[in-house]
């Protein structure tokens, strides 16, 4: 891949990554809400700190767009504020369980998702933005482990389809390395939604 052309796909997937946060962002506002009994305050407490994460994840994101000389895409954005607001809306009337395994599942995807964005950073000659960029997927990673852990309390769990368990927090980092040496075979066709 040329860096033009990996440099063109990390704007493409920079862009969905930051419209995913917004839909991200609308969610956990509905499924906090929806966690209004007082039994429910842990919970609640871990839907902020995610929530949190992810504003603070669509402004790096801004910001690693706004170097790439790139903008949201506004088509994106109001697609994804629309799905946001629906699965808030489903929060507040799909029980408890339903809400955490989706959130778990999406952040599943997400993991991945900055994984292939280092990598396309790197690619397109984009160093800095390589460590910003494992950094925003080990977050999501704990996001990933906070919600698949909830879920698994709740009996549904045992008999719910799993997504596929993660690698440890370090594979993130180690599996960038081994891609920096040619040891990965060809990782950003792992996973990639550009594709
Ligand atoms: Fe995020
Ligand atoms: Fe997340």
């Amino acid at each position: 891949m040329t860096p033009s052309a990996a440099r063109a796909e990390l704007v493409t997937l920079l862009q969905m990554a930051y419209s995913g946060e917004r839909a991200a962002a609308y969610a956990y506002l509905g499924h906090r809400r929806s966690l209004s009994r007082p039994k429910r305050s842990a919970d609640r407490a871990m839907l902020q700190q995610v929530l949190i994460d992810e504003i603070r994840h669509r402004r790096v994101v801004r910001h690693l767009l706004s170097q790439l000389d790139a903008a949201p895409d506004p088509r994106r954005e109001r697609k994804m504020r629309r799905i946001g607001l629906t699965i808030a809306a489903f929060c507040q009337v799909g029980g408890w369980y339903a809400p955490m395994y989706g959130a778990g599942k999406l952040e599943r995807g997400n993991i991945e998702e900055y994984e292939v964005a280092a990598r396309l950073a790197h690619l397109g000659e984009h160093p800095h933005m390589v460590d910003q960029l494992l950094e925003l997927a080990e977050v999501e990673w704990d996001h990933e482990q906070l919600f698949r852990a909830a879920a698994a309390t709740h009996w549904l769990w045992r008999v719910s389809p799993k997504w596929p368990e993660t690698d440890v927090r370090s594979h993130i980092r180690t599996s960038f390395n081994e891609f920096l040496t040619g040891d990965e075979p060809d990782p950003t066709l792992r996973w990639n939604p550009l594709r």
